[in-house]
């Protein structure tokens, strides 16, 4: 196969071509609960979540970026559903992690404003790689904290003088025009993710030079993201014309960087 490509088709037809154990991670944000009208919509989820199993290597990991759209008066409830569907078919749910969004679009009626998705890490084994995001410590030096001794005391495991710490699995960032991504283009795409988020799952999952696959690749998010991390990547898009927008906006980036 070729690779550092967009496959302009159902994901099921690239995946087909595809060997089994050959891709280290899957970065994609599926169309859920038809909220939204893309160009040739068709998702067959159980059929795709097989393959997925199949073509992702021992070790490797998807990040699956879902919602819900509420409907009827109750949220769908789609997004635990197809989690534990890719429980039951083998993958580890290794973390569900929050896509928080600072700034959504407000909803009306009796609810919260809608805040967050899913981000839910399926594993396939445990993860080849993981380089966490770190931040400073608020308190440097008290860490990993054994329990509270039968008097109420604590004992302390160990006691390290930490700068940093691992983040926490709630990922905070703010959308929209000019924000998730300065590529003008992109937004001619209707569900965008922002640049930052597939900049965070593909460090944290995978070395330079591992394959990473969106098999709904909408805009080129995860392409732009791989080839600036130096990793290498695969996609598939079924609406040729988000797959001339992609290819559009990458181009801009992969050509360059060829001089
Ligand atoms: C939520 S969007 C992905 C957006 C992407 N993460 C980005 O940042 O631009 C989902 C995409 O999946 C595409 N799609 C739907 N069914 C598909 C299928 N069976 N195979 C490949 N692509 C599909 C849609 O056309 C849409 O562009």
């Amino acid at each position: 196969m070729e690779i550092n490509t967009i496959y302009n088709e159902n994901c099921l037809e690239t995946m087909s071509k595809m060997p089994s154990n050959f891709v280290d991670m899957v970065l994609t944000s599926p169309p859920y609960d038809d909220l939204r009208e893309y160009e040739g919509y068709n998702f067959d989820f159980e059929t795709i979540a097989k393959e997925l199993f199949r073509i992702v290597k021992e070790n490797g990991v998807i990040i699956w970026v879902v919602g819900d759209k509420t409907e009827y008066g109750s949220e769908t409830g789609t997004s635990f559903k197809q989690a534990l569907f890719f429980k039951e078919i083998g993958f580890n749910i290794h973390d569900t992690m929050i896509y928080y969004k600072n700034n959504p679009m407000p909803t009306t009626g009796k609810r919260y404003h809608q805040h967050f998705e899913y981000m839910f890490a399926f594993s396939k084994g445990s993860p080849k790689t993981f380089n966490p995001l770190k931040e400073s410590t608020k308190y440097r030096g008290i860490a990993n904290m054994k329990n509270r001794g039968k008097n109420g005391t604590l004992e302390y495991d160990k006691i390290e003088r930490t700068e940093e710490k691992k983040i926490g699995n709630v990922f905070c960032y703010s959308i929209g025009g000019g924000i998730s991504t300065k590529d003008k283009i992109a937004y001619q795409h209707p569900a965008i993710f922002p640049e930052q988020l597939a900049y965070d799952q593909i460090y944290t999952w995978t070395d330079e030079d591992d394959l990473v696959y969106d098999c709904f690749m909408g805009s080129g998010t995860t392409a732009k993201i791989a080839h600036q991390l130096k990793r290498n990547w695969l996609g598939s898009e079924i609406s040729k014309e988000y797959v001339n927008i992609a290819q559009e906006r990458i181009n801009q980036y992969t050509i360059r960087s060829l001089f």
